[in-house]
C-alpha cells in the first residue's frame, strides 16, 4: 500500500493538506485500479472542505507553470502534473457525477461523499494525511465487491441511478470491462429504471457503448444491455435481430447471438473501434431484408447494402461521428460476404484482383471481419473455411505484389486520353477509362502504361477514335 502511495505527488498532497488541517484522500477509480493492478493517470482528490483551496495550495507548491483549473460553480479543480489528471473536489453530500452541471451547495463528511458515488468497488478511499497515510476507507465493502467480481450500488439502488442514470450504462460498461457481474437488486434495479436513460445525452451514453464495444469481452455488455431492457431503447436496431424462426422444419440462426459471437472473435484480434464497429453491423438489416422463398428456405438479399445505407441513420441518431469512420464502417458492412463468396466460389485471378481492387487498403481488415464471421458449430466446416482464406490470403499477397491493384490508379488517365484523341470531357473517355480498368482488373492486360496504351488504342479504333498525333 505504501509503495502505490509512494509516489511524490501524494506525499506533496499529504503535506499541503495537514499544514491547512484538511482531512485529504485519493478516491474512486484510482483506489479500484490500484487493487486491480491497473494503473491510472486519473487521480481523484476529496477534501473534508475546500477542495479548490487544496488544489491551489498544492498547485502553487508545485511551481508557477503547473496547470491549474478551476469550475468554482461546480467546486472542483483540475491540475495537469506529468502525465496524470489531478482532480480535487470537496467531500459533497449530494451526488458525485463528472459531467453534472448542477451546481454544490452542501459540503459533507467523506462518507457523505462515498455514499453518494456510483458503486461500491468506485467508493473505496486512502487517506493521505500523514498520520493515517494509506489507510483504506471501505464504509460499503467495496474490497469484497472486488474479489468478488460484483458491481453493486452503495445505497439503495433506485437513489444511486436516480442522482445519475448513465450509472446504469456505467455499471453494464465495468461488468464488462471487468468480467464482473452485476448484483441481483442492482440488476432489477436497471431494468426498473430502465426509461430513465431517456434523460441522458447522447454522446455520454455513446462513450459507454463505445467502452462496451472496445472491453475484452463485448457480448458481456451487451447481453446484460439487453436483458436489462436498455438495449431496447438505446439501440433497438440490435434487439431486432433476436430470435431464431423456423418454418416447415427449416430454421435459420439467432442473429444478435450471432452478431455477439462475431463481435467478440474480432475483439480477439482487434482493438480498433471501428472494425469493432462494424462486425456489431455487420448484419443490422438481417431483420428488413428477411423472406421466405419456398425454394431457398430464408433468405436476408442485400442485407449487406441495406445494412450500409442504415449506419448513417443509427450513428445519427447516437450522435456518433458521420466522418471518414462512418465511411469505413458502411465500406465493412457492405463488403462483408466479399471474401467468402470468394472462398465459396473458385479463387481467380480476377476475382482476387476486383476484390482488392474495392477493398483497397482495408482489405486486412475486411479479410478479419469476414474470418470472425464463421461462427458455425460443425468444426470441419469451420475448418474447410479457414483453410480456404488462408488461400485466399495467399493470393491477395501474390496478386498485389505482381499487380499493385490495392490501391489502383490507372496506368492511363482521363487526361491523357482527351489529350491523345483531341477529345473534350464527355462519355466516350469515361467508357475508355473503364475499358482499361476492366482489362486490368479481369487480367487481360498487365498494370502497365505501354499495354494500357496499345490496348487503348485498339479499343478507340472500334468505336471509330484515332490519335491525333500517331507518333505519341
Ligand atoms: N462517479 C460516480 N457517478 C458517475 C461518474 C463517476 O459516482 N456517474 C464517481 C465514481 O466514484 C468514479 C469517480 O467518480 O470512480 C470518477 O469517475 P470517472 O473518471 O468517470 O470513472 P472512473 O471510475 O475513474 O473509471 P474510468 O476512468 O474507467 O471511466
Amino acid at each position: 500500500m505504501q509503495d502505490f502511495l509512494d509516489k511524490d505527488i501524494f506525499k506533496l498532497i499529504s503535506d499541503v493538506a495537514d499544514r491547512m488541517q484538511l482531512d485529504c484522500y485519493v478516491i474512486g477509480g484510482y483506489v479500484r485500479d490500484f487493487f486491480l493492478y491497473r494503473p491510472s493517470k486519473d487521480i481523484d482528490i476529496v477534501a473534508v472542505g475546500k477542495g479548490i483551496a487544496l488544489a491551489e495550495a498544492v498547485a502553487s507548491k508545485l511551481g508557477p507553470r503547473t496547470k491549474l483549473s478551476i469550475f468554482k460553480n461546480f467546486g472542483t479543480a483540475q491540475i495537469r502534473y506529468k502525465d496524470f489528471d489531478i482532480e480535487f473536489v470537496g467531500a459533497r453530500k449530494e451526488s458525485y457525477t463528472r459531467d453534472s452541471r448542477k451546481p454544490v451547495v452542501e459540503d459533507g463528511t467523506l462518507e457523505d461523499d462515498q455514499k453518494r458515488r456510483d458503486f461500491t468497488i468506485n467508493a473505496m478511499a486512502f487517506c493521505l494525511n500523514k498520520d493515517r497515510f494509506g489507510e483504506l476507507l471501505d464504509p460499503f465493502n467495496g474490497l469484497q465487491d472486488l474479489e468478488e467480481l460484483t458491481i453493486r450500488t452503495p445505497l439503495d439502488p433506485d437513489i444511486t441511478f436516480s442522482d445519475d442514470p448513465l450509472r446504469m450504462m456505467r455499471a453494464v460498461r465495468f461488468a464488462s470491462q471487468l468480467g464482473f457481474d452485476i448484483f441481483p437488486e442492482t440488476f432489477d434495479a436497471i431494468s426498473r429504471n430502465k426509461e430513465r436513460i431517456k434523460i441522458i445525452s447522447k454522446e455520454r451514453i455513446a462513450d459507454e457503448l463505445n467502452k462496451i464495444i472496445l472491453s475484452p469481452k463485448p457480448s458481456i455488455g451487451f447481453v446484460l444491455l439487453e436483458k436489462t431492457g436498455l438495449l431496447e431503447i438505446i439501440f433497438p436496431e440490435l434487439v431486432a435481430l433476436k430470435g431464431a424462426e423456423t418454418k416447415d422444419g427449416i430454421g435459420h440462426k439467432d442473429n444478435f447471438y450471432h452478431t455477439l459471437a462475431v463481435l467478440d472473435n474480432i475483439s480477439l484480434k482487434t482493438d480498433y473501434l471501428w472494425l469493432r464497429w462494424s462486425a456489431l453491423l455487420h448484419d443490422i438489416a438481417k431483420p428488413v431484408t428477411k423472406r421466405w422463398d419456398n425454394k431457398l428456405g430464408w433468405t436476408f438479399h442485400n442485407h449487406n447494402y441495406v445494412g450500409e445505407k442504415m449506419v448513417p441513420k443509427i450513428f445519427n441518431r447516437m450522435k456518433m461521428p458521420l466522418n471518414e469512420k462512418m465511411k469505413y464502417t458502411q465500406k465493412m458492412v457492405s463488403m462483408h460476404m466479399r471474401p467468402m463468396q470468394l472462398v465459396e466460389e473458385e479463387v481467380t485471378d480476377s476475382a482476387v484482383r476486383r476484390l482488392l481492387f474495392d477493398a483497397g487498403d482495408d482489405i486486412d481488415d475486411l479479410m478479419t471481419l469476414c474470418e470472425a464471421d464463421i461462427t458455425s458449430k460443425n468444426s470441419e466446416k469451420v475448418r474447410r473455411f479457414l483453410q480456404n482464406f488462408k488461400i485466399v490470403r495467399r493470393k491477395l499477397a501474390e496478386i498485389e505484389e505482381k499487380d499493385r491493384v490495392r490501391n489502383f490508379q490507372p496506368p492511363i488517365d482521363g487526361n491523357e486520353i482527351m489529350e491523345i484523341f483531341g477529345l473534350g470531357q464527355g462519355r466516350e473517355v469515361g467508357e475508355l477509362k473503364s475499358y482499361i480498368k476492366e482489362a486490368i482488373l479481369e487480367g487481360e492486360i498487365p498494370n502497365e502504361r505501354q499495354a494500357a496504351y496499345d490496348y487503348l488504342i485498339q479499343k478507340a479504333e472500334e468505336i471509330g477514335l484515332e490519335p491525333i498525333d500517331k507518333n505519341s
